[in-house]
């Protein structure tokens, strides 16, 4: 362990046990976020060690060979690793190394959702017997906050009724056999060579992935292990492009779901995953490719969605960074409540007008007489404006006409001096009326 000087903030060191993809991505986005740390802490994380199957193999994310090991117990014995990072998969060697580590006062993060469905109970007694901390959030659906969520921010509810995709491979055979009319080889094919399907490929395509995800929510809401053999699980494989199409003519697009359900009158609970006709105004049916979404029906906040990307290197990676700091915070006894942040004008400072893209929707009343259109064009393009779609309503009687105009992406500056400047142009009425085009895709 390291010792904490005046100056240095305390180094807290992480060993990554598995460096696989989500691996990888906690190596990456500790280090690329390393000056975050302290200032949320009082502490840096540091990624110190990782443990893979095999040295040759070339990585995406650049690591020291000497950081490399093959042996991962000699990463939870090393009494200069703090924190461990259990990302190997699989259920014995990944328990094993758990316990281990938590019989050295170590508390670990996991992405395992197979270990924590299936030795959950055993693992979270061990965990709190050892006064360490176990961390999940990265289990179920990948980046999106789903645990802290049931855990904390929706802990004055009941939930009659948790529903959603957790299974990003199989939404995505489905979104494309459903969009493209391509079949199910072809498109398992595909999701094959992008690496999206797990090597046990039954877990993804015959609802098992999805089971052990559902069993964990389950636990959450309502506090029951509900042994997988009870669960109800059926895959994708039976779904073909006729049963998308016709599912599309009842108003409908078929997913495959994980459901958790109450009753709470005789307090008896189901766990299943299977697919369904969902109507297409819920927002579940319109979760689309690799995304997961998860409907909370909560008692007293009503209804909450989460969709996001529920599986991959970062978005993994932010769940089980999360955890991490959220483990330390447990640690040095600080609140759960966040921390303010604070950063200097250098670190982080308003953007200007000319630096915030977009855009526009102007309406301006004209008065309806020839050349009047070129002249504001022109008003625009001496700012470096370029319309997008023009379109005018005349109207009776000599009033103004309405001249509805749309830009391509210009910046707030250009667009606020255009503004002032149509409104003295001769032959407008009014002060135009302006609005943003909000696309949240063209913003990134
Ligand atoms: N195979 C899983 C999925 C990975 O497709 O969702 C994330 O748990």
């Amino acid at each position: 362990m390291n010792i904490q000087t005046q100056d240095t903030p305390k180094v807290l060191n992480v060993g990554i046990l598995g460096f696989g993809t989500v691996g990888q991505g906690t190596w990456k986005h500790l280090l690329e976020n390393g000056k975050f740390w302290p200032k949320i802490l009082g502490s840096q994380l540091v990624p110190t060690r990782a443990s893979v199957r095999s040295l040759e193999k070339e990585r995406s994310v650049e690591i020291p060979s000497d950081c490399l090991t093959t042996d991962s117990a000699s990463i939870v014995n090393d009494p200069e690793i703090d924190l461990i990072c259990e990302l190997i998969g699989g259920v014995e060697e990944a328990k094993e190394l758990t316990i281990q580590a938590f019989a050295q006062g170590k508390s670990v993060i996991t992405a395992n959702k197979a270990l924590i469905c299936e030795h959950g109970e055993e693992l979270f007694r061990l965990a709190e017997q050892a006064g360490v901390g176990y961390g999940f959030e990265a289990s179920v659906a990948g980046g999106i906050p789903i645990i802290k969520v049931l855990r904390e921010s929706l802990v004055a509810n009941d939930f009659p009724l948790i529903y959603g995709i957790l299974n990003g491979t199989s939404n995505y055979i489905l979104t494309r056999m459903e969009k493209e009319g391509a079949s199910f080889e072809e498109v398992l094919g595909d999701a094959r060579e992008l690496g999206y399907v797990e090597a046990d490929e039954a877990l993804d395509l015959d609802g098992v992935d999805a089971a052990h995800k559902a069993v964990i929510l389950a636990y959450l809401a309502h506090g029951i292990w509900v042994d997988l053999n009870e669960v109800t699980v059926e895959g994708v494989r039976r779904i073909s492009n006729e049963d998308l199409a016709a599912a599309e003519n009842l108003g409908c697009r078929i997913k495959l779901i994980g459901v958790i359900r109450r009753n709470f009158e005789n307090n008896h609970v189901s766990v299943a995953v299977h697919p369904a006709l969902i109507p297409v105004e819920e927002t579940i049916a319109r979760t689309d490719g690799v995304h997961n979404g998860i409907c909370l029906n909560g008692s007293v906040v009503g209804t909450v969605v989460l969709t996001g990307r529920g599986a991959g290197q970062d978005p993994t990676a932010s769940s089980v960074i999360s955890d991490l700091v959220d483990v330390v915070k447990g640690m040095q006894g600080l609140s759960s409540m966040p921390k303010l942040l604070h950063v200097s004008p250098e670190e982080c400072s308003l953007a200007s007008p000319q630096e915030i893209a977009g855009r526009f929707y102007l309406r301006l009343s004209v008065d309806d007489r020839p050349g009047q259109l070129a002249k504001v064009a022109e008003c625009l393009a001496e700012r470096g404006i370029s319309l997008a779609t023009v379109s005018q309503t005349p109207h009776e009687n000599n009033q103004p006409a309405s001249l509805i105009l749309t830009t391509h992406q210009t910046n707030e500056h250009s667009i606020a001096q255009a503004v002032d400047q149509l409104e003295q142009l001769p032959g407008v009425m009014d002060k135009p009326v302006l609005f943003r085009m909000f696309d949240p895709k063209g913003i990134f």
